[in-house]
């Protein structure tokens, strides 16, 4: 029986274009989802927008449109904005969709069933920005003495009649849940933030607002518009059919939950370290597994912002850099978890140095050499040497290590794995010299010759979570079949065999900034 895996992006705001930060988050969760479905799980993944509350209903206004009409057009674009990053979810929800409309009002009632929602009034201060309440305590002041949220967003002080979570009586089973899964939010440092948050008590929650209308109406008493949290947080299991809980939930997102993660911001790890799971506990139904949260990328040293006006377009990025290039670049960066930043400078490094220097050409020169002096057929190899056993071995090892970075969601990590084979492949490429023994010893040739499409072999199969296109065009080139790519393929049984005909080999990394070499894949 294949296992189950289930992955999801935040839902992205609708108020704004997608930037990088964005495409960050998807590219990561796309490369986790791609790993787990080559290693055999069976992979659901989940991005969209989040369309509700305040900053969306005052964006549309500020643009003198409906919001539905700001929703339709700005979803489109992060739809688009996946496909052109060739992202693989299976799914891609609206908050705005019916279906999310009843799977909120179906929770809701549950809570309610469940005593855990009460009816009152909230006075208290409100960022907009983060659609996020504030005690007095947290707030600062601006350089005009203004009161500000801890995260620089402006506040407004709000007085209505709310509906409310009693958060303050979850804090006791949040800390036991924390002792009892301490793997539930990586990297450890965010888990000892959330867990010292709700050591410090924790405020009932406003889960509803009377002051605007754009959300999910509280079943029984539409005055009231579902807290945008809450809203947007349930769409991890309205994708999954909830409140049916049947098909999809239970496999998904089953009792005890070893399946589903989120993958997260580190601005939003309280809503979804703390709120959510209490929502769930007070909801009886499971929690997810792993939260793992990701830091935040600068440009050119500087922080993105809309009054700098240099948050950066992927689209441009893509066209620019070239779809791998750029999906390589993220990945392999920064340690997933910790800040970075995007620089013209480091990109190009990487793509030059690693991509087509180190990985690139190492297939590329052996690949030209078969096709150019041995017609294109990959030879048989002979007795092996301790050489050749030593970096076939090194290829054999790096599955259980890929996984086990996979495991840690320590992409970079994955990436370093690999590259350790791919420095090692042109260590022995150097010492071997396969092109001087042509004439001096065209057997050992041979075997080198083919223990290098063996090792580029492995190399490709495990690149591809990182560079689809570009890792398929080079096992294209191996004549690996399309149906012989997953990770159960890097066993000895379906190793590269001499004589295959390859086809004429080209370039997969090209250098940036070579004008001849045009754009990467
Ligand atoms: N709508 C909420 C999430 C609801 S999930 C139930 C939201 N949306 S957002 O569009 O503002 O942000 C989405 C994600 O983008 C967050 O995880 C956030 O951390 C990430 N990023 C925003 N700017 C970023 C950078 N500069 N760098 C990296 N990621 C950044 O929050």
């Amino acid at each position: 029986m294949s296992k189950a895996f289930y992955i999801t992006t935040p839902i992205y705001y609708v108020n704004d274009k997608p930037h990088i930060g964005h495409a960050y988050t998807t590219i990561a969760c796309d490369v986790l989802a791609r790993f787990k479905r080559l290693d055999g799980f069976d992979v659901k993944f989940l991005t969209g927008t989040d369309e509700h509350g305040q900053k969306v209903a005052k964006a549309a206004a500020d643009k003198g449109i409906a919001p539905q009409d700001l929703c339709d057009q700005n979803s489109q674009n992060f739809r688009d904005l996946a496909k052109t990053l060739g992202i693989s979810n299976d799914d891609f929800i609206r908050t705005t969709e019916e279906r999310h409309k009843k799977a909120c009002q179906a929770l809701w009632k549950r809570l309610e069933d469940n005593g855990a929602i009460t009816l009152g009034k909230y006075a208290g201060w409100y960022a907009v920005r983060d659609e996020a309440f504030y005690d007095e305590s947290e707030l600062t002041k601006g350089p005009t003495g203004e009161k500000l949220a801890p995260t620089g967003a402006p506040v407004e002080w709000v007085e209505e009649e709310s509906y409310f979570f009693p958060l303050s009586k979850w804090q006791q089973p949040l800390l036991d849940f924390y002792d009892a899964n301490p793997d539930f939010i990586g990297p450890k440092s965010r888990f000892n933030e959330v867990y010292s948050f709700v050591k410090g008590g924790l405020n009932d929650l406003s889960i509803s607002r009377t002051a605007f209308s754009w959300g999910v109406p509280v079943p029984g008493n539409p005055k009231h518009v579902m807290y945008v949290w809450i809203d947007a947080l349930t769409n991890y299991i309205t994708a999954l059919g909830y409140p049916d809980e049947s098909g999809e939930m239970g496999k998904f997102w089953p009792k005890d939950n070893p399946v589903a993660m989120h993958v997260v911001g580190k601005d939003i790890v309280r809503f979804h370290c703390v709120y959510w799971p209490a929502f769930l506990m007070a909801a009886k139904l499971p929690l997810p597994k792993r939260v793992y949260a990701h830091g935040w990328w600068t440009v050119e040293g500087q922080k993105m912002s809309k009054s700098l006006g240099n948050a950066i377009d992927p689209n441009m990025l893509v066209e620019k850099y070239g779809l791998d290039q750029l999906r390589y670049f993220m990945m392999r960066e920064i340690p997933f978890g910790n800040d970075g930043d995007f620089s013209e400078a480091a990109i190009a490094g990487r793509i030059n140095g690693e991509l087509a220097n180190a990985f690139g050409n190492l297939a590329q020169r052996f690949l030209s050499f078969i096709g150019k002096n041995l017609g294109g057929i990959l030879p048989e190899p002979g007795a092996l040497q301790p050489a050749d056993d030593e970096l076939l071995k090194a290829c054999h090892g790096l599955l259980a290590q890929c996984r086990d970075a996979i495991d840690r969601q320590a992409l970079n990590d994955v990436i370093e794995r690999i590259w350790e084979v791919v420095r090692a492949a042109n260590g022995y490429v150097d010492v071997q010299a396969p092109w001087a023994l042509k004439k001096t010893d065209p057997a050992r040739m041979n075997t080198v010759l083919y223990v290098l499409a063996e090792c580029v072999r492995h190399l490709a199969i495990l690149m591809q979570p990182f560079v689809p296109t570009s890792a398929a065009k080079m096992l294209d080139q191996l004549a690996v079949p399309e149906d012989a790519r997953t990770f159960a393929h890097l066993d000895k049984a379906h190793a590269m065999k001499g004589g295959t005909a390859l086809p004429t080999p080209t370039g997969v990394f090209p250098r940036y900034g070579d004008p001849k070499a045009g754009k990467g894949s």
